[in-house]
């Protein structure tokens, strides 16, 4: 079942040098034009790239704010469904959560909650 109601996502792709090494670059790219397909301006998700998060060993990582969702091993395969996700078409891609520790996304969603 998709959300009921689509609000403004914030969307970070790590581009840090284990995910880079992994295609994380063109990956953004790949899902940046899946999104532009539906919505040309990006204003429903904000595309952006994130230094590293600190879970390299799980790259390609992807964070979907304020969700708090931490997708992990992307490849190409998965951006279908992740773009469905983040149109708010689809329920989260459950099988690239939870495999970075728990306090490493902890940090990172006190990261991003924090306003500064
Ligand atoms: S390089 Fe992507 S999480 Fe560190």
């Amino acid at each position: 079942m998709a959300e009921e109601e689509q609000q403004e996502r914030l969307v970070y792709v790590c581009d840090g040098g284990d995910c880079s090494e992994k295609g994380s670059v063109e990956l953004y790219e790949r899902l940046k034009e899946k999104l532009e397909a539906k919505d040309p301006d990006l204003e429903k998700v904000k595309l952006r790239k994130y230094p590293c998060f600190g879970g390299c060993d799980c790259g390609i990582n992807i964070t979907v704010w304020p969700d708090r969702i931490f997708y992990s091993k992307v490849t190409d395969a998965d951006l279908d469904e992740i773009a469905g996700h983040l149109e708010g078409e689809r329920e989260p891609v459950e099988r690239l959560r939870g495999h970075v520790e728990q306090d490493v996304e902890e940090i990172i969603w006190q990261l991003l909650d924090s306003p500064y």
